[in-house]
């Protein structure tokens, strides 16, 4: 006889990570394409004799360093292995049997993974035909039985992010016993002027949360560390829904130490954004649909052609995200990798004219 398990399970959506082919361009995982920092570098050599013994499970130094970074007492905030971790975190902590969970579609697809392990019931709020969050849409989507709201901001796959406009009306329209939470996980690439700070703009309502990574502009996707900023009351339940020592000592020093490098770190965000910018309007005058990126990729709306377009991409050893149906991620890379990306679509655009 087979072994017992819950029926969410059988329905359960897997997680589609990035392709990983050797010798490829990788541009498929939203991952900075300018490697470790060389300052994290020294860190994770210096650390590596450590990992014999167990890490400090509260994560002491690295939640001191993160509130120092945001200027908010320690009380604030909750670490985990990735802000994926994080967010389920939350999800453990405010969500029980059949509670709803709100979130725009698509958006990152840990979500209705997360919502099903822990026996709630998705809500997706589809995005305009524009790719954006429908804020108003989410808010009517609040019922008595909802618990969490997920907002992906910039989105991902679809780069695009409210602004703070829309922010408020989403956090004043939803009941303030319902968690609001934003995920910044892409915040570093983001236009401050166009898209506020959610902590700054939302921070002091008990009912929000915000989540940061390490993985993207830090370049420690491998290392997995995330955090959230939170009331205490709400940091405090998230601290405890962590599996213990799930931060490794090695991910606490480097995230440390990344913190401590913030200026490459915006450096480098800054040439990825040149890049994007400069990879959409190339897209844009091949023919394709792209909306305005806030993010380190961009999104090509190519539904049935995505198949295809991701193929002709492989078939040039560049590794892209196809979603069937709907586009393709594009992470930006370096200079070279994204002038070989445009090359294959210039070429796949001209075989479509042809
Ligand atoms: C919107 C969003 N949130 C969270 C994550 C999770 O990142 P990590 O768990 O590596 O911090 C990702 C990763 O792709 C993402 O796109």
């Amino acid at each position: 006889m087979t072994a017992k398990l819950r029926a969410a399970m059988s329905s359960l959506p897997a997680y589609v990570p990035g392709r990983k082919t050797p010798g490829a361009v990788i541009l498929a995982s939203n991952e900075s394409p300018y490697g470790l920092l060389p300052s994290v570098a020294a860190v994770l050599a210096e650390h590596a004799a450590g990992v014999s013994r167990y890490p400090d499970m509260a994560s002491a130094q690295l939640i001191e360093a993160i509130a120092a970074h945001h200027g908010v007492a320690p009380d604030r905030i909750a670490v985990g292995a990735g802000s994926v971790e994080v967010c389920s975190q939350i999800a453990s902590a405010a969500v029980e049997g059949g509670d709803e969970v709100i979130f725009g579609w698509r958006a990152f697809e840990a979500y209705p993974i997360i919502t099903a392990v822990v026996g709630g019931n998705a809500v997706r709020v589809p995005l305009t035909a524009d790719a954006v969050h429908d804020v108003d849409a989410m808010v009517a989507a609040v019922t008595r039985r909802t618990r969490l709201v997920f907002l992906c901001n910039p989105n991902n796959p679809t780069g695009t992010a409210v602004g703070g406009d829309d922010m408020l009306r989403l956090a004043d329209g939803i009941p303030s016993d319902v968690l609001l939470v934003v995920d910044e996980a892409y915040r570093e690439y983001v236009d401050p002027q166009r898209v506020p700070d959610a902590f700054a703009l939302l921070g002091e309502r008990p009912n929000v949360v915000v989540t940061r990574t390490f993985s993207k502009a830090y370049a420690l996707a491998g290392l997995r560390v995330g955090y959230c900023l939170a009331a205490p009351e709400v940091a405090a339940a998230v601290r405890k829904c962590q599996v213990p020592f799930s931060v490794s000592g090695l991910a606490q020093q480097a995230a440390i130490a990344a913190l401590g490098d913030v200026e490459e770190v915006n450096r480098r965000a800054k040439l990825t954004v040149a890049e994007r910018e400069r990879v959409r309007t190339a897209l844009l005058d091949a023919g394709y649909a792209v909306p305005a990126s806030e993010a380190n990729f961009v999104w090509l709306q190519l539904g049935e052609r995505s198949a295809s377009f991701a193929a002709a991409c492989l078939e040039a050893a560049i590794v892209v995200r196809p979603f069937p149906e709907e586009g393709v991620r594009v992470t930006i890379g370096t200079d070279e990798e994204n002038d070989r990306f445009l090359a294959v679509a210039r070429a796949f655009a001209g075989s479509l004219r042809e």
